[in-house]
């Protein structure tokens, strides 16, 4: 049998062969070289591999194979969510849309999406290049500046728009202020260290600060709904809290406070990290990438900035391919999963991983390197490339991320010249739950044009 390989009695493999090392190191692995593990354990043992990266927990099979992770993700009745990512309950909340299964994630989803497609999203396309014209004019000429927590206070603001921009200003600027604090404890390094404690331990540190913080958010939230829960009808905007706390679809009661309370907060948290990482590392790839930065100011300076916009979104498809901020979506089988020589049981955790599947050489030539051109002509097929996940469960903010990082990428390529730091590129580190560019996309600003 290979190392950590598990057979069932009748011979199936029921756990892929994986790292021995026990649970803490392979945590302290994945907390420090996340990139470095997991290229390490793919090399080593193959598509599929077992990890165990939770002390007390059980192991998880991670999947770099993209036929198998398409079909976890696609088909919803062959699993369903952890029991484990209950653990993060202390941040999102109980009825937080990411924990729920069935029927009720699907009303979680429908009561959110409006506020994230179609014409809605057209209504944005101002506000972002306004704020992102305020946030660069900020931004000192000549000096190195880290552009991944100055992007993440963009999309912060960009998101409190989509989800409460009828609130007016002082509530925003209030909320806004209170979500930094709790990820100021959540998104650190510390943070991600923790996964090598004992469950009781962590609960323990859950507590605390952690708590203090989110009642401090809840308490301005709630403030508002209730607000709007007073006004007349029809006063109560357009913003995804007005689509959350609309009366009734298909006869369903109305959100309790506290449901609508979770997935507002759940929306703030998970809409704009990811996004201002994401862009993070779009311009650590470029400002190494003399030739593709040159094509790219080229189109976005066209007259007007209207030059079509083929290579900024195949500049972004590139990053988010090299580099997703999230690597991995985890599930939980309901039903036996054949894949290969394994036969993987119901209740084993699987995590379909699109860091591993991104970086195949079968899927893509030259996998590590950076390369807009090879979504020229044809755009990824969605089992080769999945930084939003897939089936059901797919970001529901995709649309919305992507329109942020087309303007705010086109903005910066009219308006200013970045320069790289240092000819060295910046390795990844992880920031919670993020997958970041470890100094923060270090850049100078050489130029700054006028708006
Ligand atoms: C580049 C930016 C982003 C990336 C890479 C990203 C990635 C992801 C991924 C991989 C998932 C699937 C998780 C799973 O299957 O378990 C997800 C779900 C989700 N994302 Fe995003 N996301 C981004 C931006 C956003 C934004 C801007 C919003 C806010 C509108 C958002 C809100 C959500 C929500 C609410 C879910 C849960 C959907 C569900 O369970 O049905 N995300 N995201």
């Amino acid at each position: 049998m290979a190392p950590g390989e598990e057979r069932r009695s009748d011979g199936a493999i029921s756990l892929p062969p994986g790292p021995r090392r026990p649970a803490a190191v392979q945590a302290l692995e994945w907390a420090l070289r996340p990139a470095t593990f997991l290229e390490r354990c793919h090399r080593d043992y193959g598509d599929l591999f077992t990890v165990r990266l939770d002390v007390g927990r059980a192991p998880r099979v991670l999947i770099a194979e993209p036929q198998t992770a398409a079909r976890l993700l696609s088909d919803p009745s062959l699993t369903k969510i952890p029991d484990t990512r209950a653990s993060i309950a202390p941040v999102f909340g109980e009825e937080w849309v990411l924990l729920a299964n069935g029927a009720k994630h699907i009303r979680r989803r429908r009561q959110m999406l409006p506020a994230f497609h179609g014409d809605h999203l057209q209504g944005y396309r101002e506000k972002i290049v306004a704020a992102t014209d305020s946030e660069i004019a900020r931004w000192p000429l000549s000096q190195p500046i880290a552009l991944r927590g100055r992007l993440q206070s963009l999309t912060l603001q960009l998101i409190l728009v989509a989800v409460l921009g009828s609130a007016g200003e002082e509530v925003m600027e209030e909320t806004g202020r209170k979500v930094e604090s709790l990820l100021a404890i959540v998104a650190n390094r510390r943070a991600a260290l923790a996964v090598a404690l004992p469950d009781r331990a962590r609960s323990l540190l859950a507590r605390g600060a952690l708590g203090r913080a989110r009642s401090s958010l809840d308490a301005v939230i709630v403030a508002e709904i209730e607000r709007r829960r007073r006004t007349p009808a029809g006063g109560v905007g357009s913003d995804a809290l007005a689509h959350l706390l609309q009366p009734t679809v298909d006869g369903e009661e109305a959100l309790r406070t506290e449901v609508v309370c979770d997935q507002v907060r759940t929306l703030l948290l998970a809409g704009h990290e990811s996004t201002a990482t994401s862009l993070a590392w779009t311009l650590e790839h470029l400002v190494h990438a003399p030739n593709a930065s040159k094509r790219l100011r080229e189109e976005a300076r066209s007259i007007g900035g209207d030059g079509g916009e083929a290579y900024t979104e195949a500049v972004l498809t590139e990053s988010l391919r090299l580099s997703p901020p999230l690597a991995n979506t985890q599930r939980q089988l309901t039903k036996a999963l054949p894949s290969g020589p394994y036969t993987l049981v119901p209740g084993t955790l699987v995590t379909p991983c699109a860091y591993l599947i991104h970086r195949r050489p079968d899927l893509y030539p030259a996998p590590n390197e950076f390369r807009p051109e090879r979504f020229l002509s044809a755009p990824p097929t969605p089992a080769a490339w999945l930084p939003f996940g897939g089936g059901p469960r797919r970001c529901l903010g995709a649309s919305f991320a992507r329109l942020q990082m087309n303007l705010i990428l086109r903005r910066l390529f009219q308006r200013l010249s970045l320069e790289a730091v240092s000819a060295m590129r910046e390795p990844v580190q992880r920031r919670g739950i993020v997958l970041a560019p470890a100094n923060g996309a270090e850049v100078v600003v050489t130029k700054r044009l006028p708006p």
